[in-house]
């Protein structure tokens, strides 16, 4: 259905809170990417959004609440390491998978027993799940394999027409989405690493890495995390993640090898060696030294290489620790894991 998209200001927030209410669905900021909001409770509202999207069924949304009252009526158990970390790191970039109770709709786990919930560290969004009242479902708000909105106006490129409201606070501050742990199983599961790093969670618990956080799930029918199965995070640009010791030696070798007339080739490169490739559009990525500032600025540029119209891009392969982790995620995704070693 085709409708004109209002770019709400913060001071039009109760604007968002009626359409909320009024089974709509609304994108908004939270601290790691702009969400795509609907009434959780309600089958017809969490429709909109996987329509709006173009998201498999299959592929379940997170819940967003504003306080842990609001949670314990979502869930049926809590682990207590669980709890410990509830207490630790939310508001914040921790999604948390937990058995869910019979209130929550089955369109919104994609048939599945387990509901993802976390309480994100934004104001607005804060603000708007508590005079709504209501807790949201709400996956990223790009279109579904399109990398996750950091600006209202990477949602508005994706999703105008198509949804009622954008809700804009600016850059979102971390750039990367939540970290996923499962917490039905012991060992809890990284599903996805986010913004809470593994390294902290382990700190409080025992964490074991999902096959899904280094290997490609395309063929896996029953991957414990359904959204790992699905391309992600993709340029149209033809995207060669080069890891090792000699990455620009190497990458400018591979560019030797193409047509610069007719193929238009890029680089993301962190500040350290981008002066390293000449006649090729440089996107800089940021310091390996400062892993945030790369994830902050990763889905921007991903985007940018779409509006240059860029034929193929190679990406300078980081550190898997840290915050490492979750940017080489999903640079191997945005690469159709198409890896080169130097
Ligand atoms: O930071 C974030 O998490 C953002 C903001 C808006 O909160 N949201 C987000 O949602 O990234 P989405 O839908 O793009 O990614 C949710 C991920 C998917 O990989 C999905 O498969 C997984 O979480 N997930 C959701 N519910 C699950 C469940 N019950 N069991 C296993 N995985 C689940
Ligand atoms: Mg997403």
């Amino acid at each position: 259905m085709e409708m004109k998209t209002q770019i709400l200001t913060a001071e039009q927030l109760d604007v968002a809170v009626e359409l909320l209410k009024n089974g709509e669905c609304v994108a908004f900021p939270t601290e790691t990417v702009y969400g795509l909001g609907a009434n959780a409770l309600d089958e017809e509202a969490v429709k909109k959004i996987f329509l709006a999207k173009g998201r498999p069924a299959d592929n379940p949304l997170i819940i967003h609440c504003a306080s842990k009252a609001q949670v314990f009526n979502l869930v049926t158990e809590i682990h207590p390491e669980a709890e410990i970390l509830m207490k630790h790191f939310w508001p914040g970039p921790l999604s948390l998978v937990l058995s869910k109770s019979d209130i929550v709709p089955k369109i919104v786990t994609g048939g599945l027993d387990t509901v993802a919930i976390r309480i994100p560290d934004h104001p607005l969004a804060l603000t708007l799940i508590e005079r709504s009242e209501l807790p949201i479902a709400a996956p990223s708000a790009n279109t579904s394999g399109k990398p996750s909105p950091t600006r209202a106006s990477h949602v508005y490129a994706d999703l105008a027409s198509k949804i009622p409201a954008i809700l804009d606070g600016g850059s979102t501050g971390w750039g990367v989405e939540s970290t996923v742990l499962d917490c039905t199983v012991y060992p809890f599961r990284l599903l996805r690493p986010g913004g809470v790093t593994v390294e902290e969670l382990r700190e409080f618990t025992a964490v074991e890495l999902d096959a899904g956080v280094y290997e490609d799930q395309q063929n896996n029918e029953k991957p414990r995390s359904p959204g790992m199965k699905y391309r992600h995070y993709s340029p149209n640009a033809t995207v060669i993640l080069v890891e090792g010791d000699n990455i620009p030696s190497r990458i400018n070798q591979l560019v030797k090898e193409q047509d610069l007339t007719t193929t238009k080739v890029g680089v993301l490169a962190t500040s350290e060696t981008k002066q390293l490739y000449s006649g090729l559009t440089v996107l800089e990525m940021g310091s390996r030294t400062d892993l945030r500032q790369i994830a902050a600025n990763l889905y921007h540029l991903l985007r940018q290489v779409d509006e240059l119209e860029l034929d193929l891009v190679y990406v300078e392969g980081l550190t898997n620790d840290q915050m490492g982790m979750a940017i080489m995620n999903r640079l191997r995704k945005a690469a159709g894991y198409k890896v080169v070693y130097s």
